[in-house]
């Protein structure tokens, strides 16, 4: 690699994320979900907000299904959650065995003990092929705040996963 694009890559690392465990539901009722950063409110009226989601991954699939899915916003003590829902896929494991969940009316997942979520609905017109990734532009139609805490960051996950060496 040149130094040119290395110094690209460390400066677009330097961008600030979130960490989320996106989830959503297919039409026949499977759920799945994966950790994402791409997650930001695009506009207040209405309610909108965008997520970049790998058109590989399983959650891609049951997003397109039903057009439904869920920002659950974690608290940084829950960054175990990481390895589960970032490093394998919804088609080799059930991700959920071990965690507890309520659905939405509409069928999503929403994790227990998290610090807030919200059921979004995706604008089929606003969904943009980026190559790789899709972004889907979707409407907040329901949501709530669980608890106060501190949110899982991606630098906080960067930082530790240096200390402990993941
Ligand atoms: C720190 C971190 C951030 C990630 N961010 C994204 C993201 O923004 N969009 C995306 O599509 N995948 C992202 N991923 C990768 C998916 O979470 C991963 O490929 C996941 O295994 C897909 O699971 P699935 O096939 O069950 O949907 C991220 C993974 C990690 C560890």
């Amino acid at each position: 690699m040149t130094q040119d694009k290395k110094k690209i890559i460390e400066s677009v690392n330097k961008i600030s994320y979130g960490l989320y465990v996106i989830t959503s539901v297919g039409n026949d009722g499977r759920i799945n979900g994966q950790i994402g950063n791409t997650v930001f409110q695009i506009t207040s009226t209405p309610m909108r907000v965008a997520v970049g989601i790998n058109k590989n991954n399983y959650t891609y699939e049951l997003i397109k299904e039903s057009g439904l899915f869920v920002i659950n916003i974690l608290k940084q003590s829950q960054i175990d959650l990481v390895p589960i829902f970032g490093l394998k896929s919804g088609r080799e494991i059930n991700k959920f065995e071990n965690l507890k969940y309520h659905k939405t009316a509409a069928g999503v997942p929403v994790l227990d003990d998290i610090l807030s979520w919200m059921e979004c609905r995706i604008v089929n017109e606003l969904t943009v092929d980026c190559g790789t990734h899709a972004l889907f532009v979707a409407d907040v139609v329901d949501g709530d705040v669980i608890t106060s805490d501190e949110p899982l960051t991606y630098k906080f996950y960067r930082d530790s996963k240096i200390k402990k060496n993941v």
